[in-house]
């Protein structure tokens, strides 16, 4: 290895080290009677991530399509010392349902502090054959709704000095194979949400946003697709949810859950090309 590229990375590893050392703690008590709105969260992280705020002792809204699903999890939640728990159905691939959502949660709950953006629309893990409609509707669904929120919730965030989260992916900063129209509606969520950041702080508005760069998480959905097909591994969703939660809470703006997706996104800029061979040739189980 060249000393250069030897002194890049221990230089790379020292700034991280840095910076997770001088990172704000996270005190679980300012998140007792937060107002918080989590999308998606029927199932999977977001489920997860409402039953973290219900512990902390939050106020929810969730949504997400399925009524009967969602009035068992806000029962969970009150059990489990949430101040207030309600939920919303919602199609965020309709016009309105986005901002409808955001409505009945500033009513509900008075304004809000963190606004959790998580839904994603279900979509098949195979090769791309061109298929403009499915691809068209996912764009709604993982990008259109979510900027159609934050617009709608930004001037009670900028009034409580609130935290816009955004649930993102490592397809987010990393092509691959099987999962184009998944990946192109991440890519655009951290472009729209990166952008936006600097503008906010151009404004000196104060509300932080926080990206959260996700690996392979062991949710039914994500499992059913990859199952026999990656030898990728999974982390728990409930660990997933929990340093999501945190990031917003510490206003970080970037999050890499498991830590060495910031790793393999680093890698693949140092070394596209080995990144790649091992993408094509040692990620996935295909024979054309
Ligand atoms: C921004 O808001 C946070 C959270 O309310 C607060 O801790 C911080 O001091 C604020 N910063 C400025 C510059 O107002
Ligand atoms: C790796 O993948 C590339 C592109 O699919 C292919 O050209 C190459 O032959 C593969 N190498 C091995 C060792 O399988």
């Amino acid at each position: 290895m060249g000393t250069f590229v030897k002194i890049l990375i221990v230089s790379i590893l020292v700034a991280y080290l840095a910076f997770k050392w001088t990172a704000p703690r996270f005190d679980p008590e300012s998140l007792k009677g937060s107002r918080v709105l989590v999308t998606g969260a029927s199932t999977g992280i977001g489920e997860q991530m409402a039953y973290h705020y219900a512990r902390f002792g939050a106020q929810i809204v969730i949504t997400a399509r399925r009524e009967k699903v969602l009035q068992q999890v806000t029962e969970k939640c009150l059990s489990l010392g949430a101040q207030k728990a309600l939920y919303i159905a919602a199609d965020m691939a309709s016009e309105s349902d986005p901002d409808k959502v955001v409505d009945f949660a500033l009513e509900k709950l008075g304004g809000l502090d963190y606004l959790v953006l998580n839904h994603i629309g279900p979509t098949p893990f195979a090769m791309w054959e061109g298929d403009m409609e499915h691809t068209r509707w996912l764009m709604k669904v993982n990008f259109f709704s979510y900027i159609q929120m934050a617009w709608r919730a930004l001037p009670s965030l900028e009034q409580s000095e609130g935290s816009l989260v955004v649930v993102s992916s490592l397809l987010a900063k990393m092509t691959n194979p099987f999962t184009l129209p998944y990946s192109s509606t991440k890519f655009a969520l951290n472009g729209f949400f990166g952008s936006l950041h600097h503008e906010l702080a151009m404004k000196k508005s104060n509300v932080s946003i926080s990206i959260c760069t996700l690996g392979l998480i062991d949710t039914e959905s994500a499992m059913d697709k990859v199952r026999g097909v990656t030898k990728i591994p999974a982390y728990p969703a409930t660990e997933a949810a929990l340093n999501i939660i945190i990031a917003g809470a510490t206003r970080q703006l970037d999050l890499y859950y498991p830590w060495f997706t910031q790793v393999v996104h680093i890698m693949k800029e140092l070394f596209p090309w080995a990144t790649n061979y091992v993408i094509q040739n040692y990620s996935y189980n295909y024979n054309p």
